[in-house]
């Protein structure tokens, strides 16, 4: 047990977790925000229509007043998850009956607690979880708080490699004696790479969870923001709904409202409802009330109006990037929030380059280090051995999403000419 000068005994993670990286980094005000996955473009209007609108229904009609400023059911408002089954059978294909499976869906805080509780009510310490290399962070640490032991497998420009999937479970077994409970993706436009997983590879994942009998989270943060079709869902495979947990959020594709919406096994939802029980009770009903109304009425114009200025501000930040960095490599991202760098220079250090030079020139965004798991095992020798985690710290993530075209070309090029600088 940790103790403090006051003399409270702490529970034992909270000397070895540290704050949210990403957090961390909200309290620097700075002209070139490059960092969290903040949306820059929210329709605001719209949400405000909502409200007025919304504020006269409750003054006709007190009880439903009443209603949704009340508790409501842990797994969400009924009318709110007809809605979300609608949308994701229509939208997404995702093989749910609207009218008769709408209940599988489970309305969370933000997808981020629907993520805690499903390592809450899956992990024991000691199990395994498999993530691509790098992963994002807000599921690695609480799966290493929670003592999972995570093995990060090898991703390239199209996301995490398959092959190498395989292999994994393979020196899980050989190492632990286990199979691995879960394998986590984010299929469209990765957090942090911003890369997409082709159809083949989606398949490959499916065959290898199916075949080893391990849960696949598909965590589907950004898969509204899309600038071209992609390929689709792993979650359309799973037809009797029972291999694939698909995590859903408002947070990308509405307001950061904290809502996240999912479709999990029957047997998992139970798990995850019960630990969302203990963990706040329920999720705001008037909050429901606002998504359901810009979900039925809304999303589509919103987001034909979002996806292109997206697209603008995406390729903005690749065209600076390509005319001022160093030698490295990027990604190509075609949706979502983020581009991957990384610096031919093995031996740069983005978090180092960030204090001394990126944040006193007023620009932030996130270094790579914290997408490698801080305790854990990363596949070598052509993934037939596993070697302790080993964060590649030449690397960074660069969001595209919430600055101005304009901010964003100026800031990436002082960037690149402070890079280039740095490292020859
Ligand atoms: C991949 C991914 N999953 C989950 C989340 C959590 O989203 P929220 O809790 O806002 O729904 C984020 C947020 O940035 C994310 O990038």
């Amino acid at each position: 047990m940790a103790s403090n000068k006051s003399g409270y005994s702490f529970a034992t993670w909270t000397s070895f977790i540290e704050e949210s990286q990403i957090r961390a980094l909200l309290k620097y005000k700075v002209k070139y925000y490059f960092a969290g996955g903040k949306p820059g473009i929210i329709p605001t209007d719209i949400f405000a229509g909502i409200m007025a609108d919304l504020s006269e229904q409750y003054k006709k009609d007190p009880k439903m007043a009443l209603e949704d400023f009340n508790y409501g059911p842990t797994g969400g408002q009924p009318w709110f998850m007809k809605t979300l089954a609608k949308r994701l059978k229509e939208v997404r294909d995702i093989p749910i009956d609207p009218e008769t499976e709408w209940n599988c869906i489970s309305i969370t805080n933000g997808s981020q607690q629907a993520l805690y509780a499903l390592l809450d009510t899956l992990i024991d310490p000691g199990d395994v979880i498999i993530t691509p290399s790098p992963a994002y962070l807000g599921f690695l640490v609480p799966a290493i708080k929670l003592g999972a032991r995570i093995i990060t497998v090898p991703t390239d420009l199209e996301g995490i490699i398959p092959e190498y999937v395989e292999k994994a479970v393979i020196l899980s077994k050989r190492k632990f004696g286990k199979i691995p409970d879960i394998i986590y993706v984010v299929p469209d436009s990765d957090n942090p790479k911003g890369t997409t997983l082709p159809m083949s590879r989606r398949q490959a994942l499916y065959d290898i969870a199916e075949s080893h009998n391990i849960l696949l989270v598909e965590d589907s943060a950004y898969a509204e923001i899309q600038f071209k079709n992609n390929p689709k869902a792993i979650k359309t495979l799973d037809k009797e709904n029972r291999r694939v947990a698909y995590l859903g959020t408002t947070s990308k594709e509405a307001a950061v409202l904290r809502v996240g919406y999912s479709v999990l096994p029957p047997n998992v939802r139970e798990q995850v409802l019960k630990d969302k029980g203990h963990l706040d009770l329920c999720t705001s009903s008037l909050v429901q009330r606002i998504l359901d109304e810009y979900y039925r009425n809304h999303i589509d114009d919103a987001m034909r109006a979002a996806i292109p200025q997206y697209q603008v501000r995406c390729e903005a930040m690749l065209k600076a990037m390509d005319a001022s960095f160093p030698a490295g490599e990027r990604t190509e991202p075609t949706g979502g929030f983020f581009i991957w760098w990384e610096s031919e220079d093995k031996s740069f250090d983005s978090t180092k380059f960030m204090e001394t030079t990126a944040i006193p020139n007023e620009i932030l965004y996130v270094p790579g280090g914290p997408f490698y798991p801080l305790t854990g095992y990363t596949m070598v020798e052509d993934g037939n051995e596993l070697a302790p985690s080993n964060p590649e710290h030449n690397t960074m993530r660069l969001g595209f999403s919430y600055a101005t075209p304009d901010i964003i070309s100026e800031g990436i090029e002082r960037l690149g000419q402070f890079l280039s600088k740095e490292l020859g």
